[in-house]
């Protein structure tokens, strides 16, 4: 069977699994058991036989796709993963079958000038200078700076990696002294923390900055943090701030601490992986006022850009600040040669890179960034017309008003009963939520991200949460 047929039937399947996905024919998710998995698949029999092409790819891409979760059904609500555009997945493929690990130039051009040119785009929404293409003006004036990583989480690390080399240039080689703490509201996600633990900073030298009740940094309280830090003898490698918060989708008040970290001299991240998108609405990136003033800034392409997992953006105010954050010694990749274009090595934790900038540009340029604009204040808006219903009925309860596309509500019921009602939706396979705690108590989730979910599924949904918890 040739590459070309055996790509039709994948094509074919896939088409059809997006048609019956958002027309609902099909459980948003099915999760059967590993082993009965793996029989279905026939996992076993294919790797002895090496026969998955013709019919039997077929087969067994239906079956593949019969136990995914589909994330094209409007009853898709749960997790902070984008609904990918189908040409960012065809990047997607191309990325792969190309193969380009275009960490250095040299692996990958087209990738690399890709992902050059994602990275000055969004510098540019920042308010940020961009990248000179000829390497050689890199050092005559102050830029910014970037990389694509495999995910917010790595993005995360490699932002408080370059705070802290910034802080100090001997910590890289001597290691870590035992003063360094991070401030970060507890809204933040968890990569903050995990970071710090990686990094040989200590979870527990991340040091909690003030909030409301809904978890969103209290500017007033700022000072207390600093000056306890200060007294007690630690050096700030950066302030975290949430834009938005993983939780309730709240943006801290970005221009209000940049100018605190700006008096301070703090380096100032901005965890924008779920609410950066902001930077393309017109509307909305009122929310991120004040971000030019920041230091560095995450957004993931992955969730609110219509782009294929992973694609997270590292972005630095200051390209020098973050050039030598990871230098090398490998003789292999570095020494002289002809060099027309950037290496984006120097930047990244990551060895063998991905062109990640493919599928996020092919997602992006399909649309524009005029339906980039129209997808997130769509599904920003719906999220308030959801809160309005939602929030109206008399047997719910909904704690913050949204300020993106995360909704947080209750059913008048127990802690316990949250966790069964999620449970009977799933099973019965017309919508996947999410839970979180927020001040202790427990409650359902929503993350309106799919462009095919409309109100009618979200009253959909309200009436299917009242209908199983009759039998409560
Ligand atoms: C605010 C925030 N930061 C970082 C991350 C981690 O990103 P990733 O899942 O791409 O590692 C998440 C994931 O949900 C997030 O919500």
């Amino acid at each position: 069977m040739s590459f070309i047929e055996d790509g039709k039937s994948v094509l074919k399947n896939l088409d059809e699994y997006y048609n019956q996905s958002i027309n609902k024919e099909k459980p948003v998710l099915r999760q059967l058991t590993i082993s009965w998995l793996h029989k279905k698949l026939d996992l076993a029999a294919h790797l002895e036989n090496g026969d998955l092409s013709g019919k039997k790819l077929d087969y067994f891409i239906k079956d593949y796709l019969d136990n995914t979760t589909r994330l094209h059904h409007p009853g898709y609500l749960a997790h902070q993963v984008g609904v990918p555009h189908p040409t960012g997945a065809l990047g997607s493929l191309i990325d792969g079958f190309t193969n380009n690990a275009m960490a250095i130039y040299e692996m990958g051009p087209a990738a690399a000038a890709i992902e050059f040119f994602m990275i000055n785009y969004l510098l540019e929404k920042i308010g940020w200078e961009p990248m000179p293409a000829q390497i050689e003006k890199r050092l005559n004036f102050q830029h910014g700076g970037g990389v694509l990583t495999h995910g917010g989480s790595l993005a995360n690390m490699t932002a408080l990696l370059t705070a802290r080399n910034h802080l100090d240039k001997t910590i890289r080689e001597k290691g870590n002294p035992s003063d360094l703490v991070i401030l970060a509201p507890e809204s933040s996600h968890y990569s903050i923390i995990k970071a710090a633990g990686i990094i040989g900073i200590g979870e527990n030298n991340v040091i909690g900055l003030e909030t409301s009740p809904n978890g969103r940094v209290m500017v007033s309280k700022l000072d207390n943090t600093f000056q306890k830090a200060i007294n007690s003898g630690k050096r700030i490698i950066a302030l975290v701030a949430n834009a938005c918060s993983t939780g309730t989708g709240l943006y801290d008040p970005i221009d209000e601490i940049a100018d605190f970290c700006h008096e301070k001299k703090i380096w100032f991240h901005v965890d924008g992986a779920h609410g950066g998108g902001v930077l393309f609405s017109g509307r909305y990136k009122t929310f991120l006022k004040g971000i030019s003033k920041a230091d560095s800034m995450i957004i993931d392409a992955h969730k609110m850009l219509r782009t294929p997992t992973v694609c997270a953006a590292l972005l630095v105010k200051d390209a020098a600040a973050s050039d030598h954050t990871f230098e090398h010694t490998a003789s292999y990749l570095f020494h002289e040669k002809k060099q027309p274009g950037f290496d984006f090595i120097e930047q990244a934790i990551e060895c063998t890179k991905a062109g990640l900038g493919l599928k996020f540009y092919m997602a992006f340029a399909s649309i524009g960034e005029k339906g980039m604009e129209a997808y997130i204040d769509n599904t920003y808006d719906l999220t308030r017309q959801a809160y309005e219903y939602i929030n109206a009925q008399p047997d719910f309860e909904v704690p913050v008003r949204p300020e993106t596309n995360i909704l947080c509500f209750r059913f008048d019921a127990g802690d316990k009963a949250q966790i069964m009602l999620r449970d009977l939706l799933i099973e019965e396979g017309s919508f996947h939520i999410s839970s979180t705690e927020l001040n202790a108590r427990r409650y359902l989730r929503i993350v309106i991200i799919n462009p095919e979910t409309k109100m009618r599924d979200i009253k959909e949904l309200v009436a299917s949460i009242r209908s199983k918890a009759k039998n409560f």
